[in-house]
């Protein structure tokens, strides 16, 4: 066990070598949003904030995250953000040049869509080491429950930070003891406050790790089970190991624990599904449903193309409403819309490019380069969107807006930050409103430091309520099971939880 134990680590070491993941993706009630760490420049891009129904990216306009805590070289992001029915938000994370976790939050210009900075902290004062190769992932709990954030430590271990709006940033420990193959990493949180990381674990195995009704997180592998089938947060690393006697339903095509590209969705009927692309550079499924993985149906290249690069990079987001997914990595040199939508798979796509940004002076610079067409209004398909927008939007308007009165009335207590670059505009209602199940805002995110320059020392946060913020969750399996079967062959009626390709005119 200790020569696969330092088998493991070594492997852990070699994977080093490979560039952390920088591309995030979510969708907002108005459509998605894509982030990602440019190689050349080393700055966070990202598609403008006001793209209804496709993500438009340009690769070179002024579509630059403005931070005031510099990312370091090579940074992995991560992002979540929601539609308050005026604009979208985006709260991202990265790691500083100092090798600490930086959150900045951020308000789009709906007639530029360019972000505007909230504001930019430092948020992992108090947690370990940050490892130089970590990756990144958040989930957006509710605007009660807030966000957590997964990162690894230097000893290659999962941690989570932990927000909330009464708390703050605080540190809440590792998730496992158990050894990951740095530096993919994806979290996937649904109703109840239920959170899965998944991980590569070795060069056959990926970790799904499960925050618990009791209020523990508990970590299987898949294929093949850890022996004593699960292991928990306080399980010492030396205990934790893959049962190799255990024989195995089915194994993940093309996977040698080396990707980039790891993602979870979730769909309206609770089923996970665990997203990479194999060393082939061909994107595969597995599906978690009543807590049992399978390897899901691949599709042709008409729905899902090659990536260019073998293990690359890869985003995944998705409405847990409508199951619809969207994946986002590069093929042929450009970044590409992969697409699941009416319970079908669609031809995929390349994205498209933004609107020309109007030349003017703006906390942003704008190239002048950039290809000056007249066209700046909104298209067809965006003025459809604003409707679409308005009305998902309208669902949870009460409690978004609760939320600005409550950041509003802190705010006055608090003068924690410089004043927004943009107004949010004034908003009153009644107090009686619903909170969100689902998504929801966390509204402005509470600084618990001061806002840092450059070259600002770090400042301690606060420290961490005693509660913990996570309620309500399953009662049922403690570990996952093991699918008898893999499941090759779709169901001939369509299972709502599984993701169904319909034919269609192959792309030219
Ligand atoms: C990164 O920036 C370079 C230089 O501006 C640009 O040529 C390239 O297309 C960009 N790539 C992406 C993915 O944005
Ligand atoms: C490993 O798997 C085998 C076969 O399923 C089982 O008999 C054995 O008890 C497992 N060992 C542990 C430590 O879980
Ligand atoms: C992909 O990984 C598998 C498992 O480690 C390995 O057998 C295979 O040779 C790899 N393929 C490529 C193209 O590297
Ligand atoms: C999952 O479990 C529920 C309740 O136990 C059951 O009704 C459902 O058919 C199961 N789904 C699958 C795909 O096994
Ligand atoms: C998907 O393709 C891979 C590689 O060709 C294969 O190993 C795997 O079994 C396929 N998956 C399914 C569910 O058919
Ligand atoms: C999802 O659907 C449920 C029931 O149809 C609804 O109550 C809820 O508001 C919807 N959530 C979102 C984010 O649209
Ligand atoms: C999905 O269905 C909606 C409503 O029927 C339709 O407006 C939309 O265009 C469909 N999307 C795709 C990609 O076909
Ligand atoms: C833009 O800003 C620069 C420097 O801040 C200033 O010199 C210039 O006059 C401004 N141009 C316009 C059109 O406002
Ligand atoms: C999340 O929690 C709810 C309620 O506890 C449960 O019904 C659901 O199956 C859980 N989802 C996952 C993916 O574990
Ligand atoms: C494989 O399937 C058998 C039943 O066919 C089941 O007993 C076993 O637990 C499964 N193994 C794994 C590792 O899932």
């Amino acid at each position: 066990m200790a020569s696969l134990l330092s088998k493991l680590l070594l492997l852990g070491a070699a994977a080093s070598m490979v560039q952390a993941s920088s591309i995030s993706a979510w969708l907002t009630d108005i459509g998605p949003q894509v982030i990602l760490v440019n190689e050349t420049t080393n700055q966070i891009r990202y598609s403008a904030c006001n793209s209804y129904d496709s993500a438009k990216y340009s690769y070179t306009d002024g579509s630059v995250f403005s931070l005031l805590i510099k990312p370091k070289v090579g940074t992995p992001v991560a992002g979540a953000g929601w539609w308050n029915s005026k604009n979208t938000i985006a709260s991202i994370w990265y790691i500083t040049e100092e090798g600490s976790v930086a959150n900045g939050l951020f308000n789009c210009d709906m007639s530029t869509g360019l972000f505007l900075r909230q504001g930019n902290w430092v948020i992992s004062d108090g947690a370990p080491s940050v490892h130089s190769n970590t990756g990144l992932a958040a989930v957006l709990l509710g605007q009660d429950t807030g966000y957590r954030v997964y990162f690894h430590d230097n000893e290659g271990a999962i941690n989570e930070l932990h927000y909330t709006r009464d708390t703050g940033w605080s540190y809440r420990g590792v998730i496992s003891q158990d050894i990951n193959s740095l530096p993919a990493v994806a979290a996937v949180a649904s109703g109840n406050g239920n959170i899965t990381v998944v991980s590569p674990r070795d060069e056959r195995n990926v970790a799904a790790t499960r925050w618990n009704r009791d209020e523990t997180w508990f970590r299987t592998t898949l294929p093949q089970p850890l022996q004593n089938s699960f292991a928990t947060g306080e399980t010492i690393r030396a205990d934790i190991a893959v049962n190799e006697t255990t024989p195995t339903n089915f194994s993940l095509p093309a996977w040698d624990g080396k990707t980039k590209g790891i993602g979870l969705s979730l769909d309206s009927a609770f089923t996970r599904f665990l997203w990479y692309i194999g060393n082939d550079s061909s994107l595969y499924l597995a599906g978690n449903q009543n807590y049992t993985w399978s390897l899901r149906a691949n599709q042709s290249t008409d729905f899902w193309p090659q990536a260019d690069q073998p293990n690359a990079d890869l985003a995944v987001a998705y409405d847990f409403n409508s199951s619809m997914v969207r994946l986002y990595y590069t093929v042929k040199g450009q970044l590409s819309e992969i697409k699941y939508e009416n319970k079908t798979w669609q031809a995929w796509s390349t994205l498209e490019a933004p609107p020309p940004l109007p030349t003017q002076n703006n906390t942003i610079p704008v190239p002048t380069n950039t290809a000056a067409a007249s066209d700046s209004g909104l298209s067809t398909g965006a003025k459809a969107g604003i409707g679409v927008g308005v009305s998902l939007g309208a669902i949870a308007l009460g409690a978004i807006i609760a939320v600005f009165v409550l950041a509003r009335k802190r705010k006055q207590r608090q003068a924690f930050e410089h004043p927004p670059e943009q107004d949010e505009g004034s908003t009153t209602l009644g107090a009686d409103t619903p909170v969100p199940s689902y998504g929801g805002s966390p509204a402005l995110a509470r600084a618990s430091a001061a806002q840092y320059e450059w070259d600002q020392k770090e400042t301690p946060v606060e420290s961490p309520g005693p509660e913990h913020g996570v309620q309500q969750l399953d009662s049922t399996a403690r570990a996952e099971m093991y699918a008898p079967q893999p499941i090759y062959e779709l169901p001939q009626h369509s299972y709502s939880h599984e993701l169904v390709a319909e034919p269609i005119q192959p792309r030219q």
